[in-house]
């Protein structure tokens, strides 16, 4: 069954393993996909192994740190495609995890707190804007479990992921509370094997084996998350299913939080 025929949806960080994986589903769930990143590279091979499904993705070179950059993808996305029902604030930085917390530059910390926190307001409040006259829309943030305990991913990237749950909330209410009719949650996945993740555990642990043992092991699950994991909930939660769903926080981590 297709969730999310008809709609049209924004995905930024779509080059990375995560934002591809959401693209894909909702291609695969009838929605019309623009993937934005500020890399072409890897969305333009994803594009190229969706469309001969039919469906109708495309590529927008988007800066999500930047409000103007924001104004223009709404514009043009608006225009060329029609209404936007779901935006997905993905794209996101690691940072410099690892380092003790009295190390961490302030340049550093600027940076994470740009790349993943400004850009989910920027994202969300665009969306909104966007979404509000229609009333209806599906906006999600992904945050991290980084935001809930303590990770060699470090304040500034933990930081940025807590404040991400916040602001979720905040607008999730405040649109419900204005009768916008758009819902806000966001997804926090715990260790996620994405090309990303797979480069920083190759060199903290030696091999992509090392690694997956250990991304394995820190989960009672003992599985090892993969990033169609998070593009399911992320289906459920912008589709007709999770219309009363609003302001949650969708941990996807195996049970790591509560072991
Ligand atoms: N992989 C994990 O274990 C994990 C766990 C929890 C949360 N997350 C979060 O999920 C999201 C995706 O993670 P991933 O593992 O797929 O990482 P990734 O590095 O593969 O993807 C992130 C993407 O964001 C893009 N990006 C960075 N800065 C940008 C900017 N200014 N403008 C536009 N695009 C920009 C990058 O080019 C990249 O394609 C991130 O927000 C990350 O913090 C990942």
């Amino acid at each position: 069954m297709q969730k999310l025929f008809g709609e049209l949806a924004i995905v930024t960080g779509a080059s990375g393993g995560i934002g591809s994986a959401i693209a894909e589903h909702f291609a695969a769930h009838g929605a019309c996909v623009v993937m934005t990143d500020l890399d072409a590279t890897a969305s333009e091979e994803k594009i190229a192994e969706i469309r001969p499904t039919g469906a109708d993705v495309s590529f927008q070179k988007h800066d999500v740190t930047s409000e103007e950059s924001w104004c223009e993808l709404m514009a043009r996305v608006g225009r060329e495609k029609g209404r936007i029902g779901i935006v997905v604030n993905c794209a996101g930085t690691f940072g410099n995890g690892g380092q003790p917390f009295d190390s961490i530059t302030y340049s550093e910390w600027r940076r994470v707190i740009a790349t993943n926190l400004d850009s989910a307001f920027l994202g969300t409040r665009a969306a909104v804007l966007a979404m509000k006259e229609h009333k209806r829309g599906s906006i999600i943030n992904i945050a991290s479990t980084a935001s809930y305990i303590g990770t060699r991913a470090g304040a500034a990237y933990g930081a940025s992921k807590g404040g991400i749950r916040a602001l979720t909330v905040q607008a999730a209410i405040s649109c419900a509370n204005h009768g916008y009719g758009i819902r806000v949650n966001s997804i926090s996945p715990g260790y996620t094997w994405t090309p990303a993740m797979e480069s920083k555990m190759i060199v903290e642990f030696g091999s992509v084996e090392s690694g997956k043992k250990v991304a394995a092991s820190r989960n009672p699950l003992g599985v090892v998350s993969v990033p169609e994991d998070v593009a399911h909930a992320a289906v459920f939660l912008s589709s007709q299913e999770a219309r009363m769903v609003t302001a949650f926080d969708f941990v996807i981590d195996g049970g790591m939080l509560h072991s």
